[in-house]
């Protein structure tokens, strides 16, 4: 049997690995250009900051709690502000040749946008698409500041509005991140997907917090935040397996996240319905997890006879 290929077709993006670094896990991804042993070979996109239009400075502190299984977060999306990303980083990624590492395309590089507005939401969106990332991720898990703060993401109407607007600023693709935190995600899928989406993150992370018994207080700056890892990895599956019903056959693939920490992990997730996977919290442990990664879905693929992943997407064998 021929090498197992780990290339992935992604929204019409060919990524050399089904590897997508996540949003928040590596800041703007120069970090990794330090990291001893780090290869882009076997990262098939690095998805940025999450990214405003006026530079943000965050969350009090703490703003990372350790949790059984999992990491609580509430950074508060510190970040340079989207002018400073597109004409400052950017361009130094444009010459940045060890993207080209390995067989196959380059790694490519994803925006995630955020906003405090709707319009806010379309003027980053613009700002991105004269600039050199193959697809901008809209984040709509962010409140809404005109709405009481409620997440964009949680009203079908709302987060339809969001990617409406992102749509008519980019021709690029959009990738929108469902939010678990709602009572039903497929209907939010089917609402942002007739706004125009092309393609679905899923899942952000669950909301959720921790308190200091000694005095009482939580322990995030913030109180709340999103929770991450492992402990998320059975429902971040299972919101994989239901959206890929809603959107499969638009041919909307989706980018499965959520606790991925092996490459058994990832299959699952392929199986599940996932076109490509992302790992985010497990690189705070081991920055060059993807390698592991790849090598164990060849194996994996090997003993399963698998030449092509696209041949596991969506294959969840259920007996009704
Ligand atoms: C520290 C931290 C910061 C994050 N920042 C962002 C962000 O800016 N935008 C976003 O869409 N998601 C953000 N996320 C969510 C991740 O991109 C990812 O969707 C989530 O953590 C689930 O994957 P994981 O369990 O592999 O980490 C962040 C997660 C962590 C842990």
């Amino acid at each position: 049997m021929p090498t197992p290929d780990l290339s992935v077709s992604f929204s019409n993006i060919t990524l050399k690995t089904p590897i997508t670094l996540l949003s928040g896990c590596v800041g703007f991804g120069e970090e990794l250009l330090n990291i001893a042993d780090f290869s882009f070979k076997d990262i098939g996109a690095i998805c940025l900051k999450g990214t405003t239009l006026e530079p943000r400075h965050g969350n009090k502190p703490h703003r990372l709690a350790e949790t059984p299984a999992g990491l609580l977060n509430a950074i508060g999306l510190q970040n340079p502000g989207a002018r400073h990303v597109v004409d400052d980083i950017l361009p130094r990624w444009e010459k940045e040749s060890r993207l080209k590492e390995g067989d196959g395309p380059p790694t490519r590089l994803f925006a995630n946008i955020s906003g405090s507005t709707v319009q806010d939401y379309g003027e980053v969106a613009r700002i991105f698409d004269d600039s050199f990332v193959d697809a901008i991720e809209i984040n709509i898990s962010c409140p809404n500041v005109k709405k009481g703060g409620a997440a964009f993401g949680s009203d079908p109407i709302i987060a339809a509005d969001v990617v409406s607007e992102v749509r008519k600023a980019t021709s690029k693709p959009i990738i929108t991140k469902l939010s678990p935190n709602v009572t039903d995600i497929t209907q939010i899928a089917k609402a942002t997907l007739e706004a125009g989406s092309d393609a679905f993150s899923v899942i952000n992370t669950l909301m959720g917090m921790a308190i200091d018994i000694r005095t009482r207080k939580p322990v995030l700056g913030n109180t709340q935040g999103g929770l991450s890892g492992p402990a998320i990895k059975p429902v971040a599956l299972l919101k994989v397996w239901l959206v890929y019903q809603a959107v499969a056959k638009y041919q909307k693939p989706i980018l499965g996240q959520g606790g991925i920490t092996s490459g058994s992990d990832a299959f699952e997730f392929f199986i599940a319905g996932s076109s490509a996977i992302g790992v985010g919290t497990a690189l705070f442990r081991n920055p060059l997890i993807s390698a592991d990664i790849n090598r164990e879905l060849r194996e994996i693929m090997t003993q399963q006879n698998i030449e092509n992943l696209s041949e596991t997407i969506g294959t969840l064998a259920i007996s009704r």
